[in-house]
């Protein structure tokens, strides 16, 4: 069993170092909120997901995982922080910085790093070099150069969806990508520890490039999904029923439009991609700019409802970028709810996710899902949260709906 330091506990941090630690390596969580570390080291997750709770109680009460601020001395660095994009789409690394001068000074011969946020390509080597400025007297690998190393350093991106990261954290298939061949099959070993699906070794620009290709393939077929919603709706047709009938085609298979697209990941990472080459990347930058466009067009139907209404509010049915989560990161539905604000409108907001609203919207009301409807003139459904399915339709009835979130289509 091996000495594992994971930096960064965040969405996709603490899943990880609860789950090593279950897998019986001795774990140091690490990550520069206090409050983090501190809701760590009690055993507490500071998010919602499924079986968290249980796997960190667990792992913390059998002394395999604590949790500090700094980084410690380790066999493998795992770096879980955030990689944002600045306001102009360009990609902030910034934390992975920070990160990596915190970790520099810890490092000692024979460990590995490895890298799990999503990165640019190159950021592996990036990586790599900065460590060699930071620590001369140890030997760090040079991108395909088979040679002995000191300190072996891969990219192993993740690809869990939220609501499911623990299962899909142990069954995904994974792409390892080393610095050289020895570093993927270092960085091999620990997966092989605790992950069952199977594990695929490469370079590191190539994983980079694989987890920034799945994202955007994501982005844009969703973009052509909320694109035919739009046509539908000029056109007056029912998009849910049309892309129904389209997917009984042997070949076809339409993803669901929505209210945009949000979360850490498909709205963000397929930037990457895009600002790498502005020019080689038409396709990639459009379904960004249709994805970006539809939270607005969804206001605007809703604003044109509720001018037929006036004397009521408007009910919203969701806040969260996604169904049964309690992450707003990036929410399309969040910027739903704050242009309608912005415009004076008075909105009930049924988010069964939340203790309480953010504060850009501390002033609307927080309901119940069936109180919101029964008082509200105009209705948006922006995500379709399971709790949500139960409503009967008959509360929706002589009210202005937009369903941008397909939860009433048949
Ligand atoms: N959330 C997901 O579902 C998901 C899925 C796949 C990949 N990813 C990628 O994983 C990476 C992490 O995402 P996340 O969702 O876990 O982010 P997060 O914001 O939930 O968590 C990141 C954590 O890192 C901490 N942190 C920031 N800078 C630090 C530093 N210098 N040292 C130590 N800790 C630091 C933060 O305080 C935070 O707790 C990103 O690159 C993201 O794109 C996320």
């Amino acid at each position: 069993m091996s000495r594992v330091s994971v930096i960064g506990l965040g969405y996709v941090g603490l899943p990880v170092a609860a789950l090593l630690a279950a897998a019986g390596h001795r774990v140091l969580g690490c990550d520069i909120n206090p409050a983090v570390v501190e809701a760590v080291q009690a055993g507490r997750s500071h998010f919602q997901e499924p079986d968290l709770e249980m796997l960190l109680q667990a792992a913390v009460g059998s002394g395999r995982l604590t949790a500090a601020l700094t980084p410690q001395p380790a066999d493998y660095h795992l770096l879980c922080v955030p990689t944002p994009i600045t306001a102009d789409h360009r990609p902030d690394l910034s934390h992975l910085a920070a990160a990596t001068r915190a970790l520099a000074p810890v490092l000692t011969p024979g460990c590995c790093v490895i890298l799990e946020s999503t990165c640019p390509v190159g950021a592996t080597e990036r990586l790599a070099a900065e460590l060699a400025a930071l620590r001369p007297d140890l030997r760090l690998p040079v991108l395909g150069r088979e040679e002995p190393v000191d300190v072996h350093i891969a990219h192993c991106p993740e690809r869990v969806l939220p609501g499911r990261t623990v299962q899909e954290l142990i069954g995904n298939e994974r792409v390892i990508g080393g610095m050289t061949a020895a570093c993927a099959r270092l960085a091999d070993q620990l997966y092989a520890s605790f992950a069952t699906g199977a594990r695929h070794l490469t370079d590191c620009r190539t994983a980079e490039f694989v987890k920034l290709a799945e994202n955007a393939f994501r982005d844009v077929n969703i973009a052509f999904a909320n694109e035919l919603s739009l046509l539908a709706e000029r056109l007056g047709l029912d998009v849910w029923r049309a892309i129904a009938l389209a997917n009984r085609h042997p070949r076809v298979a339409i993803l669901r439009p929505g209210a945009g697209v949000g979360g850490h990941c498909i709205a963000v990472d397929p930037w990457f991609l895009a600002d790498a080459a502005p020019d080689a990347a038409p396709l990639i930058r459009t379904a960004r700019a249709v994805n970006d466009a539809k939270p607005r067009r969804v206001a605007a139907q809703l604003s044109a409802l509720a001018a037929a209404a006036p004397d009521r509010p408007i009910a919203l049915l969701g806040l969260t970028y996604k169904p049964d989560v309690d992450d707003l990161r990036e929410s399309p539905a969040l910027l739903i709810a704050e242009l309608l604000a912005a415009e004076g409108r008075e909105l009930l907001i049924a988010e069964p996710h939340l203790p309480q609203l953010p504060p850009a919207l501390r002033h609307c009301r927080h309901l119940p899902a069936e109180a919101a409807l029964q008082a509200a003139g105009t209705v948006g459904v922006l995500v379709a949260h399971s709790a949500f399915r139960s409503l009967p339709r008959s509360a929706f009835a002589g009210r202005g709906v937009v369903d941008a979130a397909g939860l009433l289509a048949a």
